[in-house]
C-alpha cells in the first residue's frame, strides 16, 4: 500500500493490504451509533446537524459490536509490536469500545478527556450538556515498549507533567470543510489541533500512522504536517475527495523544527562486555566504586569478579551493596590515562556515539 495516499473502500477490504507489523501509529474515529431517532431543534426552531449519516446506522449494538471487533483485530495485525493505537468516542461507544479492546488483549495506558471550549448546548434542556469525549490511548500488549515524548509535552506544559484532561474547542470557523453547495462537509470533523497533540505525544518524524476512519483526513492532515507518513481509508468518495484535495494543500513544517528533545530519544542499548570486546576496557582491568571501596577485576567475558564472585556490572555492585538489584552503569569507575576514577557510562557514551 502506497503511503501519503487516502483510500476509498470498506476498511475491511482496505485492512488486508496493510503488511503486518507496518504501522508505527493508528488513529481511530469510528462511528459513534448515536441511534438519533428524532430530529433536534434550537429554539429559534432551525435543525441541528447532528450523525444521520448511513455510516452511523447499525440494526443493533450486536452487530455494532462485531464491526468494532474486527478492525481492532486488524489494527493489531498491522501495528508493530511497540506502537500505540487511539481512539475516540462518546458515551454511545467508547465504554463499548473499551471493553473490546481489553478483550484482545491491547493495554489502555490513558484515557483521555477531550473538554470541550464550546460545546453544542443540550437544546431540549432534559439532560447536563455534553461537553466532553473521551480518547482511549493503548499499547498492542501489556509487554509494548512504547513511544512516548513524556519531556516535550511536559516542556509544552510550562514545565508541569501533561495530564489527562485537554482543552480544545471543536472544530469550527476556517477549519470547518465545506462541500460543493457550501455546506458542513462532515458531522464529525475532528479539530487539527487535538490530532497534533496525539501525534507529538507518541510517534516520531518518519512514522507510518494509520487513519482508519478519515473522513475529512484530520489526522493525516496533521501527520503530513508534522513530517509523518500517513494512510487514511474512508468508504465514502466525496469524503476522499475533500480529503485528498486538503491534504495537498497542506505544506510541512520545516525538518529542522521537528527535531525531537534529545530526553524523549530512546539511547541504544550497549552490554557492558561490548565495551571489553571492543577494547575500550582491557580484560584484567579493575573497576572501582567512587570511595575505592570496593574493587572487582574485568574477566574476558566481560563479567566481573571480587574474590570468588563473579556476575554482570549489576549483580556484583548489588552484591557489595547487599540488595537485589543495582545499575552497575552508575556505580563502577575505572582509572582513566590521568589515573583518575571516571564512570564506565563515559564509556559506554564513547561507543555510543
Ligand atoms: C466519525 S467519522 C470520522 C471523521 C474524521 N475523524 C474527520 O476528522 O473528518 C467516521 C468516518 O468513518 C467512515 N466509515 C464508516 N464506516 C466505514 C467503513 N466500514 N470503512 C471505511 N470507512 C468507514 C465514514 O464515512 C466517516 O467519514
Amino acid at each position: 500500500m502506497k503511503l501519503n495516499t487516502i483510500y476509498q473502500g470498506n476498511c475491511e477490504d482496505l485492512f488486508k493490504k496493510v503488511k503486518d507489523k507496518s504501522v508505527d501509529l493508528i488513529f481511530l474515529d469510528p462511528p459513534y451509533f448515536l441511534q438519533l431517532n428524532k430530529q433536534l431543534t434550537r429554539p429559534n426552531h432551525s435543525v441541528v446537524k447532528g450523525v444521520e449519516e448511513e455510516w452511523d446506522k447499525f440494526n443493533d449494538y450486536k452487530e455494532y459490536d462485531l464491526f468494532t471487533n474486527n478492525y481492532l483485530k486488524e489494527c493489531k495485525r498491522v501495528l508493530k509490536d511497540d506502537g500505540t493505537l487511539w481512539v475516540v468516542g462518546s458515551y454511545h461507544n467508547i465504554y463499548r469500545i473499551g471493553s473490546i479492546l481489553q478483550n484482545l488483549d491491547y493495554w489502555i495506558l490513558n484515557d483521555v478527556i477531550w473538554s470541550k471550549k464550546n460545546p453544542l448546548p443540550n437544546f431540549r434542556g432534559t439532560r447536563l450538556t455534553n461537553a466532553h469525549e473521551t480518547l482511549l490511548w493503548c499499547s498492542k500488549s501489556k509487554e509494548s515498549k512504547y513511544k512516548f515524548n513524556y519531556h516535550a509535552l511536559k516542556t509544552a506544559n510550562e514545565d508541569k507533567q501533561e495530564r489527562s484532561i485537554w482543552e480544545f474547542p471543536i472544530c469550527s470557523g476556517k477549519e470547518r470543510l465545506k462541500n460543493k453547495e457550501n455546506k458542513t462537509a462532515h458531522p464529525t470533523q475532528k479539530p487539527l489541533s487535538l490530532m497534533k497533540k496525539i501525534i507529538t505525544q507518541c510517534s516520531s518524524e518518519s512514522d507510518v500512522l494509520l487513519e482508519p476512519f478519515a473522513g475529512t483526513g484530520s489526522f493525516c492532515a496533521a501527520a503530513k504536517y508534522l513530517g509523518r507518513n500517513f494512510i487514511g481509508f474512508d468508504q465514502n468518495k466525496e469524503y476522499v475527495e475533500l480529503a485528498t484535495k486538503r491534504i495537498k494543500k497542506i505544506k510541512q513544517i520545516d525538518a529542522s523544527v521537528l527535531e525531537p528533545l534529545e530526553k524523549d530519544t530512546p539511547k541504544k542499548k550497549i552490554p557492558f562486555g561490548n565495551l571489553v570486546h571492543e577494547g575500550y576496557l582491557e580484560p584484567g582491568e579493575i573497576l572501582y566504586n567512587i570511595k575505592d571501596t570496593h574493587r572487582a577485576t574485568i574477566q574476558s567475558d566481560g563479567s566481573i569478579r571480587i574474590d570468588d564472585k563473579r556476575g554482570s556490572i549489576h549483580q556484583i555492585a548489588a552484591l557489595v551493596n547487599k540488595t537485589t538489584s543495582f545499575n552497575g552503569w552508575d556505580y563502577w569507575h575505572y582509572k582513566n590515562k590521568d589515573k583518575k576514577l571516571e564512570s564506565i557510562d563515559v564509556l559506554r557514551n564513547k561507543l555510543r556515539d
